[in-house]
């Protein structure tokens, strides 16, 4: 009998590792399927944690599964594995987003598994950053890591900048008056939400940050409609730094390639310093969401609006245990 490539430890290490990743109110929208007799980690998406409301096609549950796919990725290739990944390899099973098998080691391991270190540091940050400037070597860095992807990373002007700010907050007036909107994004968030302090997702009321007290902020209030105790008020910086994250076009293998890239973008963000948080709320709204991107540049479809600068990061979120999300058959 030959020796397997990877065992189930070693597998159930690597999904610890891929639970990191960032979603859409950290619904982890994810479960993992490891088939020993194949050697394949099956990636499935989980319609169960999905946001009816706010992301009726499952364009942001794909972006939360793919960044946990690229984890998966860095963390192969820190244990010395290759990791071969296919993409939607079923079409009659439209849940199973991705397919991964292992070798020994594949050209640009080296690369990702220098990501490693940022897995547990990245957090969302919605604090204020500092007004200084990101070098532009460092932003050379971040769109070499979305190419890298498949993916664009163009950073804005300041005319557009306006913009954005603009339509978050239009989206935020949206927000206001759509009460369904508002009852899923109250069920994923808060302190206080139902079954109690055992649940291992969503996002806490730590993570909310401050509220914005000079004005519309890149940073989703989630605490608007619910006030949270000791919150606080801060001041946010006038000029944020934002980055679009763009395909060129917008299928569900765009949306998987995006995950990637937005997962890769982050982690080369934190490992270089930086804090992150990212925006989807004007990509919730396709009124909106065309006029997200920059006429002047080639970003085709915006997948995310990341804000990046120099300041606290945010504090670490819950996650499921890997027992929840794996499943050896
Ligand atoms: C597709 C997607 C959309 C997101 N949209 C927002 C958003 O609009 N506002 C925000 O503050 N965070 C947003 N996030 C960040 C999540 O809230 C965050 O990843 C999650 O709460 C887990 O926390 P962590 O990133 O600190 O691990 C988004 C993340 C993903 C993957």
């Amino acid at each position: 009998m030959t020796a397997r490539t990877v065992e189930t430890e070693t597998v159930a290490r690597l999904v610890a590792d891929a639970v990191t990743a960032p979603s859409m109110h950290n619904a982890q929208p994810w479960r993992f399927v490891f088939r020993p007799d194949d050697e394949v980690v099956e990636l499935y998406g989980d319609p169960e944690r999905a946001m009816t409301r706010t992301d009726p096609d499952h364009r942001a549950l794909h972006l939360g599964c793919a960044a946990a796919l690229f984890n998966l990725r860095v963390s192969a290739a820190r244990h010395g594995l290759g990791a071969r990944v296919r993409l939607l390899p079923d079409g009659s099973r439209p849940w199973l987003l991705a397919g991964v098998s292992f070798e020994a080691a594949v050209d640009g391991g080296d690369e990702l598994a220098a990501l490693y270190d940022a897995l547990r540091r990245r957090h969302t940050s919605r604090l204020p950053f500092g007004d200084e400037a990101v070098p532009p070597a460092v932003l050379d860095g971040l769109r070499a890591a979305a190419r890298l992807e498949g993916c664009h990373l163009t950073v804005p002007g300041t005319w557009h900048i306006e913009t954005l700010l603009g339509l978050v907050h239009d989206a935020e007036h949206l927000e206001e008056t759509d009460p369904l909107v508002r009852a899923e994004t109250a069920a994923w968030t808060g302190g206080d939400r139902s079954p109690g302090p055992t649940r291992r997702d969503g996002v806490p009321a730590e993570a909310f940050g401050p509220r914005s007290s000079g004005g519309p902020a890149p940073v989703r209030d989630f605490g608007r409609d619910r006030p949270v105790p000791d919150r606080g008020w801060a001041v946010f910086e006038k000029r944020p730094r934002l980055a679009l994250l763009g395909t060129r076009g917008d299928t569900r293998a765009d949306w998987l390639l995006a995950g990637q890239a937005l997962e890769r973008v982050l982690l080369r963000a934190t490992a270089d310093g930086l804090a992150t948080s990212m925006t989807s709320q004007p990509l919730e709204w396709p009124e909106l969401r065309w006029t997200v991107r920059d006429p002047l540049a080639a970003t085709g479809h915006v997948q995310m609006v990341l804000r990046l600068g120099y300041g606290p990061a945010g504090p670490a979120t819950p996650r499921r245990p890997v027992s929840e999300v794996l499943e050896v058959r």
